[in-house]
């Protein structure tokens, strides 16, 4: 089999996060992107331009990270979401969001393995990425847990709301920005609610931290605009004339992007936030549908 030893992952990580220090310092001493050429010239969503959205079809696979559905629903990852290559993610997720190479290579590669894929040989199905406690976990923002909600490809929408409607900051134009406090304040409430009605919640710290790290590329690529969030967790899809919010030349790495996790994760306080009364009643407990997705997506 490809499983990879755990002298060679610690080999591969010692190596990614040498080339990622220097990566950091490079973006420190290059200039930034320009505005409105952050998207690379020859790639999908130059000059804003994203290929047509096609919202998914029946027997098409989603999974639980609205980013990659959204790639796929634009038609930079094959719509069907299936037979995708761990190195076709490498490459999109670089084109499209502007995360660092190091990023682009380890977080596929993790993929990989939890998958007990070969990184360079396999391909995948983006439903088997909601390998629950694999990769997917409970007390996501966009998501109800596995228990109440078997298929992770469906946002769901209160959640989704009470996400939005959390932003306290605002941009110079008076536009609503969620700010990394809120984004631990409603992490914190999403926990306390799911230990409370979910019989079988669990959140290892892995899963709080990776849980965090998802969750706060709303903060970065997503420059924590609540009007893109509204239109890429909803309905999947990236705005028209969007790009990412991070313009560094060798984009977002490793380095800069754990100090935005860490101190979201570390700024969650369970013990601050009460449970939701309705996370009480059997209201908490109906499981969304697909339909949930398509009234989303008039909205
Ligand atoms: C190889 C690349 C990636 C993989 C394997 C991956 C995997 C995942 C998984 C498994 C989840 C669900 C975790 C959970 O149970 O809550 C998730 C959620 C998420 N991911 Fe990704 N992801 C990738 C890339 C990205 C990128 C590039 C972005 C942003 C630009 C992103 C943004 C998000 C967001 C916002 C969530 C929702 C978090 C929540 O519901 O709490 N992901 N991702
Ligand atoms: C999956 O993609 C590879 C090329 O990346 C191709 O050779 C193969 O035939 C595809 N398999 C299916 C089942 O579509
Ligand atoms: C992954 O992408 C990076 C650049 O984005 C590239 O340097 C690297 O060779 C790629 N790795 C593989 C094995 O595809
Ligand atoms: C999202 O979480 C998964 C594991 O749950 C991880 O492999 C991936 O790196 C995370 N994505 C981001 C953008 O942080
Ligand atoms: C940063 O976060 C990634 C996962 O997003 C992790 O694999 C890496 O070890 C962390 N540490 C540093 C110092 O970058």
């Amino acid at each position: 089999m490809f499983l990879v030893t755990p002298v060679k992952k610690a080999t591969r990580l010692i190596g990614v996060l040498v080339w990622d220090i220097s990566l950091t310092f490079i973006n420190l001493v290059t200039p930034n992107r320009k505005e409105g050429h952050v998207t690379p010239e020859g790639h999908p969503g130059v000059g804003g331009v994203w290929p047509e959205f096609v919202a998914p079809r029946d027997g098409d696979s989603r999974c639980c990270c609205p980013a990659l559905n959204a790639m796929a629903n634009h038609g930079i990852l094959p719509h069907d979401g299936r037979n995708i290559s761990f190195k076709e993610l490498n490459r999109t997720i670089r084109a499209t969001f502007n995360f660092a190479p190091t990023f682009c290579f380890l977080v596929p590669n993790v993929a990989a393995d939890m998958l007990k894929k070969s990184y360079s040989k396999d391909t995948f199905d983006l439903e088997e990425l909601n390998l629950h406690n694999g990769i997917e976990h409970d007390a996501s923002l966009t998501r109800e847990d596995v228990h109440f909600q078997a298929d992770q490809g469906v946002p769901h929408l209160p959640f989704i709301k009470e996400l939005l409607a959390s932003a306290t900051g605002k941009d110079k134009d008076g536009n609503p920005l969620l700010t990394p406090t809120d984004l631990s304040r409603i992490s914190a409430q999403r926990r306390v609610d799911a230990r409370a009605t979910n019989p079988e919640f669990s959140l290892s710290f892995s899963h709080k931290m990776f849980g965090s790290s998802n969750s706060s590329t709303m903060l970065t690529i997503f420059g924590g605009r609540i009007r893109d969030l509204e239109t890429i967790l909803i309905e999947e899809r990236l705005p028209e004339g969007w790009e990412s919010r991070i313009r560094e030349r060798q984009g977002l790495t490793l380095v800069t992007f754990n100090r935005t996790v860490l101190g979201v994760e570390f700024g969650i306080n369970e013990k601050k936030v009460v449970p939701t009364p309705a996370a009480h009643s059997d209201d908490a407990a109906r499981p969304s549908t697909q339909k949930d997705g398509a009234d989303a997506a008039q909205l």
